[in-house]
C-alpha cells in the first residue's frame, strides 16, 4: 500500500472541520480505524453475533469461532500461545488484574515494586494501590531527561523487588525504555516484569517470548481497533498460579453452594459476556497492518517521526520535552512560550489541527519535568507531512492570536 492508499483507507480523515479535512495527530489518545475494521465489526453484527461459549447451535459456534479466532490472531502478532492471551477491555483493566491478582498475592509487607517515572497513570496508581494495602514501598526509575540509565536499573532493580512494571514507550515523550534490560534485570533479582505496550503495540513488532516479559498489556483502541478490547498477556504458569481477577459466568469449571472452581486459561479471567465483535474487529486490524508490513510501517513512522521533530524544531518559540539516545515513537511533548497548552490546542483546533493538550495521565512524570501540562503531537502511520506541516503553520498563529506580536 502507498500512504496515499494508507490515508484512504480511513473514511473519517474526509470529514470536514471548518471546511478542512482533519489533521489527526493524537493517535497516542486513540487511533482511527480502517474501513477494513469497521466492515469486519459490521460483518459480525450482521452475520455472526451470538454469545460465544454459550450456545450449542451454528450461529453460536460461528460466533465463538469468531472470537477464539481473534485471540490466535493476537496470539501469533505478539509471539504468544493462545493460552496466554486474555481480552480485557483496555490497557488499564489488562495492568489491573495483574495488580490485584498477581500483586495482592505475590507482594508482601516490605517489599519494593519498582515503575519508571514516565508511567502512565494506568500503570502507576494500580500498584500504588498494591503497595499501600500489603505494606510494600513504590520506588521509581528516575530519567535524565527521557533516558533510563543502566545505573539507575541497578540502583533501583534490587533483591527485595517483587515486581517492576514499566512502559515500553512514554506516553508523553514517545522515548522507548530499554525494556530488554529492565526484564532481564528483573530476572537476576528474583522479580517478574510486566510491560505496558499501550504506546508501543501500534508502532513496533512484538515478541513476549524474545522480550522475556512476565505480562505486557495493550489496548486494541490504539491499533486501529474499536473502543473496549484491550489484551493481557501472562506467562502460562503465572496465569495458572493466579486466583481470578473479576468473577461470575464463563470462568468457572464447577459450582456448588459454598464454592467453585475456575476454568482453564485464558477463561478463568474473562468473566462474562465478552466483546467479540471488538476482538474481531482488533483481529482485523491485526491483518490490516499485516498487510502493510512491519519493515514499511516502521520506515514510513520513522520518517514522518524525524520530519515532525525537525520541523517543530525551527517554530520560533516552541519548546520541545525529552531528550534520549534511544529510538523514539508517536509521540512529542511541546510548548509554546507563555502559552497555556489548552489555548494552544484551542488555536490550531480552529486549522482543525487535532492535538491533546494536559497532563496526558502522567501527572508524576510532568512535575518531575518541572511542568504542569504540555501539548502533545502523535503520529500515527496514515498521517503525512502536510499534516505536520499544517500544525507548524497553525503554531505558527498562536502567540500572533494572543497578542505577543510574534
Ligand atoms: C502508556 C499508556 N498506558 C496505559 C494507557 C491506558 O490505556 P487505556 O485508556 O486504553 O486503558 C495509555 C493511554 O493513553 C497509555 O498511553
Amino acid at each position: 500500500m502507498t500512504s496515499e492508499e494508507i490515508r484512504a483507507s480511513f473514511p473519517i480523515l474526509a470529514r470536514e472541520f471548518n471546511g478542512k479535512t482533519p489533521a489527526y495527530l493524537d493517535n497516542g489518545a486513540t487511533s482511527q480505524r480502517p474501513k477494513a475494521v469497521i466492515d469486519a465489526v459490521d460483518s459480525f453484527y450482521l452475520n455472526q453475533n451470538a454469545n460465544p461459549h454459550r450456545g450449542t447451535y451454528e450461529l453460536a459456534m460461528e460466533a465463538t469461532d469468531a472470537y477464539e479466532g481473534a485471540r490466535q490472531t493476537v496470539a501469533k502478532f505478539i509471539g504468544a500461545n493462545f493460552k496466554e492471551v486474555i481480552f480485557t477491555r483496555n490497557t488499564t483493566e489488562s495492568l489491573n488484574l495483574v495488580a490485584y491478582s498477581y500483586g495482592l498475592s505475590n507482594v508482601n509487607a516490605g517489599d519494593k515494586i519498582v515503575i519508571s517515572i514516565m508511567e502512565h497513570h494506568s500503570n502507576l496508581i494500580p500498584w500504588q494501590q498494591v503497595a499501600k494495602a500489603k505494606g510494600a514501598t513504590l520506588e521509581y526509575m528516575y530519567t535524565n531527561g527521557g533516558n533510563i540509565t543502566d545505573e539507575e536499573i541497578e540502583k533501583k532493580i534490587v533483591p527485595g523487588v517483587k515486581i517492576v512494571a514499566c512502559t515500553q514507550v512514554s506516553n508523553v515523550l514517545g522515548i522507548a525504555t530499554p525494556i530488554e534490560k529492565i526484564i532481564k534485570r528483573a530476572h537476576e533479582v528474583g522479580a517478574i516484569c510486566v510491560v505496558d505496550a499501550a504506546q508501543s503495540a501500534p508502532h513496533m513488532k512484538i515478541d513476549v517470548k524474545a522480550m522475556d516479559c512476565d505480562f505486557l498489556a495493550f489496548s486494541g483502541h490504539k491499533l486501529f481497533s474499536p473502543l473496549g478490547i484491550g489484551v493481557l498477556y501472562g506467562k502460562k504458569e503465572l496465569l495458572e498460579g493466579m486466583p481470578p481477577f473479576l468473577f461470575g459466568g464463563d470462568m468457572i469449571d464447577s459450582v456448588r453452594e459454598q464454592d467453585a472452581t475456575w476454568a482453564e486459561v485464558p477463561h478463568k479471567f474473562e468473566a462474562g459476556t465478552q466483546n467479540a465483535g471488538g476482538a474481531v474487529g482488533l483481529a482485523a486490524a491485526i491483518e490490516w497492518m499485516n498487510s502493510i508490513g512491519w519493515e514499511e510501517l516502521d520506515r514510513i513512522e520513522s520518517e514522518l517521526y524525524d520530519y515532525a521533530w525537525k520541523k517543530l524544531s525551527e517554530v520560533p518559540h516552541i519548546i520541545l520535552y525529552g531528550k534520549s539516545d534511544e529510538k523514539r515513537y508517536g509521540s512529542i511533548a511541546f510548548n509554546v512560550e507563555d502559552v497555556h497548552p489548552h489555548d494552544t490546542a484551542s488555536i490550531l483546533d480552529a486549522d482543525a489541527v487535532c492535538v491533546r493538550a494536559g497532563h496526558h495521565c502522567a501527572q508524576p512524570l510532568l512535575t518531575h519535568m518541572g511542568i504542569s501540562s504540555c501539548c502533545r503531537a502523535s503520529i500515527g502511520v496514515y498521517n503525512t507531512k502536510e499534516d505536520i506541516d499544517r500544525l507548524c503553520e497553525s503554531l505558527l498563529k498562536v502567540r500572533k492570536w494572543l497578542g505577543y506580536g510574534a
